[in-house]
């Protein structure tokens, strides 16, 4: 079937995409290229992977638009889109309410682009009035504020992010809200807020004010302008699901996937809910601490901010001997070091979670991969807990082979300057396939 495809005119166009936008340097490897703008800039994260690299991997693969993509950690839908431009149907779960509606509307291109720039114009017109005359007490509920990072937005591009959304509830037309509310999240995390993001994402210079209605007037335009350029291309499927990848069985029709390309969060100490903090919180998605610790209890554990006492997804890894020395090594190594916090406490529980967690996933996955299914996962080395080395790749394809899945083999993505160390850490794929 892959041999039979890779003649194809579509395949062919595949592959000399792919190689004329390959990167040539370790520096490259990440960045969003000019060409590839459109749709996937509507909002993106820190975290997202590049078009190019799942452009190759759709190509190596040779998956045709008869066949269905599943990306199992979509984050802000770069397999998705990339796979709808293409012309390849495809799925997206992701467990972050925030990332997962970001995926949701850059894969709906069915909206009228003159439609929702008129629907702009006008909510524009009533935020600026009410920002104008003031009267309007526009703040955040108590309980919403304590979940932002502190300083994250300063008070005036607050009030203005908020006017818009009260202009949208009260004159919006509801058929554009969702695309109106995305272009608001790109305008809050780029414009109106302090935030930078370093790999980590933190406060940086304070800015009193910002042009927030215009930024996030322009994010629309952009949006109207993909969407015409693109409209062809709307019917083909893309659906996202809003779940957590460790429990899939039963969720996805059997044997429909025939590829899957993603990248899983890495055992290391990043929260994912903080980088999306603010436009989670703005827009309503995470409105407390409550919620915030419901929505950690469903990502893979990750980091120390989101391991609790009943998880017990280290089981799925018991007779893996490597992971348990690993996790020993770890805990010695904090005892060595008479280090006592209880974040240092938890490194070893991470990174058994973290390992059983991604077994979890990808056993839960099989039922759904079609024989002959090919799979990329993009995964870090680590260095964070006390400088010893967590071979991510290399573990999790002991573990996919454990569950049966075939290793292709491991590509070098890139590397990373690792703070902890000074050395560079590899950043790679993994290279699956279900046999059949
Ligand atoms: C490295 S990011 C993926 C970025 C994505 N490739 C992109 O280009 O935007 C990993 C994602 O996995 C999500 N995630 C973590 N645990 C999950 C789970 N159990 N099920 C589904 N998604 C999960 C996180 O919320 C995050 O968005």
């Amino acid at each position: 079937m892959i041999q039979s495809f890779l003649n194809t005119e579509r395949a062919q166009t595949v592959k000399s995409i792919a190689a004329r936008l390959a990167p040539r340097t370790n520096g490259e490897a990440n960045k969003l290229s000019v060409e590839d703008r459109s749709v996937h800039d509507w909002y993106r994260f820190v975290l997202s992977f590049p078009p190019h690299l799942v452009r190759t991997y759709l190509s190596r693969f040779g998956v045709t638009e008869r066949q269905r993509v599943l990306d199992p950690f979509c984050g802000t839908g770069t397999t998705i889109v990339e796979c709808k431009k293409l012309g390849i149907p495809s799925l997206g779960i992701e467990a972050h309410p925030m990332t997962a509606f970001a995926s949701r509307v850059k894969s709906d291109w069915t909206i009228d682009p003159a439609g929702l720039g008129n629907d702009a114009r006008r909510v524009a017109e009533i935020a600026e009035q009410k920002i104008k005359n003031g009267k309007v007490e526009f703040e955040l509920p108590p309980d919403a504020e304590k979940i932002l990072l502190r300083d994250s937005i300063s008070p005036k591009p607050l009030k203005k992010a908020l006017a818009i959304l009260a202009a949208m509830d009260e004159a919006g037309d509801p058929e554009f809200r969702e695309h109106e509310l995305l272009a608001l999240a790109k305008t809050l995390v780029f414009t109106a807020s302090n935030l930078n993001f370093g790999p980590e994402v933190g406060v940086g210079k304070i800015k009193s004010d910002a042009a927030v209605v215009l930024s996030w007037l322009e994010n629309i335009r952009i949006m109207r302008q993909d969407i015409s350029k693109l409209k062809d291309m709307a019917v083909i499927t893309s659906q996202i699901s809003q779940d957590d990848s460790r429990e899939m069985v039963n969720k996805l029709e059997p044997m429909s996937i025939n590829a899957v390309i993603t990248s899983p969060p890495y055992p290391n100490e990043k929260d994912y809910t903080r980088t999306t903090r603010l436009e989670s919180v703005i827009l309503g998605f995470i409105n407390n601490r409550k919620e915030l610790q419901n929505l950690k209890r469903k990502l893979i554990r990750s980091n120390t901010r989101n391991i609790y006492k009943d998880d017990s997804d280290a089981a799925h890894i018991d007779n893996f001997p490597e992971i348990s020395m690993l996790a020993n090594k770890i805990e010695a190594r904090r005892v060595e070091l008479k280090k006592t916090s209880g974040f240092e406490r938890l490194y070893a529980s991470v990174t058994r979670q973290y390992f059983g967690g991604m077994a979890r996933h990808m056993a839960s996955l099989r039922q759904a991969l079609a024989p002959g299914a090919c799979l990329a996962y993009v995964v870090g080395d680590q260095a964070s807990f006390f400088r010893i080395m967590i071979r991510t790749g290399e573990l999790l394809s002991q573990i996919a082979v454990s569950l049966g899945y075939e290793l292709i083999g491991i590509d070098l993505f890139r590397t990373r300057l690792s703070t902890a160390t000074r050395s560079q850490l590899r950043e790679e794929i993994v290279v699956l396939r279900w046999p059949g």
